[in-house]
């Protein structure tokens, strides 16, 4: 395990996914992307066209078949299925989970869903967000350790966000039940646990298994569906007209999807665990309030990523006590 300073990589904010794994051979290597649209199919791609076999993930698998056509007329790209998973449905993960067979080298926790505005909760009572973003991923991992143990060498990834910095996880009452719901506030606190998942998975390098967390950036994607004109507007992301506009800081999915694909595939991650990483470089720690990047002292909290772990082991052993 890799324990030393501060990564530095050669590529920057504008590397793409393609371009961050230029000459690495993934012939072989058997990949789970969640989320089979904007960043996650771009990891996709990247990830395919270096040679893996990757299963793309996705509530509705049909909506991916373009992507596995794509990719089956790329010239030595590996196979590309798609399998149905719905992350704030355990028993899908379980489904999920059940049906894999073999060794599993690399899984990408991509999935992911953005401020909703209602408080709104899964059929076992946890808030959406938290559920989808962190405990279905969990969930995933867990239920899959004995495969990524079985690669020998396997990796995950975390898609997190910048909006981690937003909000420390409230282990008092981490589905709103008794504070007001607030959608960012619910979405930052699913990505800090995002990143402490990250962090308590060290527990997992004695198998084998590495996990980073990463923020892809801005990038207009289906992600922002649940925000209104006003939000947008207010983002200067739409025009008066209607029309989405990338602003200069935003980057395109290729260039958002590159940081996933470096944790997942890049030689440089070999042994890297428990990191946070933007713009393809690790993040300096810095204040929650902080303007620009970096990444919050509470994600990286050990304390908080082992009680963490602790709260969601006890969380997935009810829910699945109870079936
Ligand atoms: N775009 C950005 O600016 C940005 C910034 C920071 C972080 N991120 C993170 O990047 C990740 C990818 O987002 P994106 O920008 O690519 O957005 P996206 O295009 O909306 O992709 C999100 C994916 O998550 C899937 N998903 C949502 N709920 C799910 C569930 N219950 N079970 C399984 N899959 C589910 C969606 O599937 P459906 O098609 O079935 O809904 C979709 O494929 C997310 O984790 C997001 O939080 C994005």
């Amino acid at each position: 395990m890799n324990t030393g300073s501060r990564l530095i990589t050669p590529y920057d904010f504008d590397a793409t996914a393609t371009e961050v794994i230029d000459g690495v051979d993934l012939t072989g290597r058997r990949v789970v992307v969640t989320g089979g649209s904007g960043l996650g199919a771009e990891t996709v791609r990247a990830l395919a066209a270096a040679g893996a076999e990757v299963t793309v993930a996705t509530r509705r698998p049909e909506l991916a078949e373009p992507l596995v056509r794509e990719l089956a007329d790329v010239p030595a790209a590996g196979l590309v299925r798609a399998a149905a998973l719905d992350l704030a449905d355990l028993s899908s993960v379980d489904a999920f989970a059940r049906a894999w067979r073999g060794p599993l080298d690399i899984l990408v926790a991509n999935a992911g869903i953005m401020a909703l505005p209602e408080r709104t909760v899964t059929d076992a009572g946890w808030e959406m967000q938290l559920a989808t973003n962190f405990l279905g991923h969990f969930a995933l991992a867990g239920a899959l350790h004995g495969a990524l143990h079985e690669a020998g060498s396997a990796r995950i990834v975390v898609v997190s966000s910048g909006a981690h910095r937003w909000a420390s996880f409230d282990f008092d009452d981490p589905h709103f039940e008794r504070r007001p719901y607030d959608p960012w506030a619910a979405y930052g606190q699913s990505k800090t646990a995002d990143v402490l998942f990250a962090v308590g998975a060290r527990r997992w390098a004695v198998d084998g298994i590495t996990a980073n967390a990463l923020s892809p950036g801005f990038i207009l994607t289906n992600i922002q569906r649940h925000l209104d004109d006003d939000t947008l507007r207010a983002f200067g992301v739409m025009d008066e007209d209607g029309n989405l506009t990338p602003l200069p800081h935003y980057k395109t999915p290729a260039q958002g999807a590159a940081t996933s694909v470096l944790l997942a595939a890049s030689p440089l991650l070999d042994g890297v665990t428990g990191r946070y990483f933007e713009d393809n470089q690790e993040a300096e720690v810095a204040r929650a309030d902080a303007e620009g990047g970096g990444v919050a002292a509470h994600a990286l909290d050990l304390a908080a990523a082992d009680r963490l772990w602790e709260y969601a082991e006890d969380t997935v052993r009810a829910w699945s006590k109870a079936q």
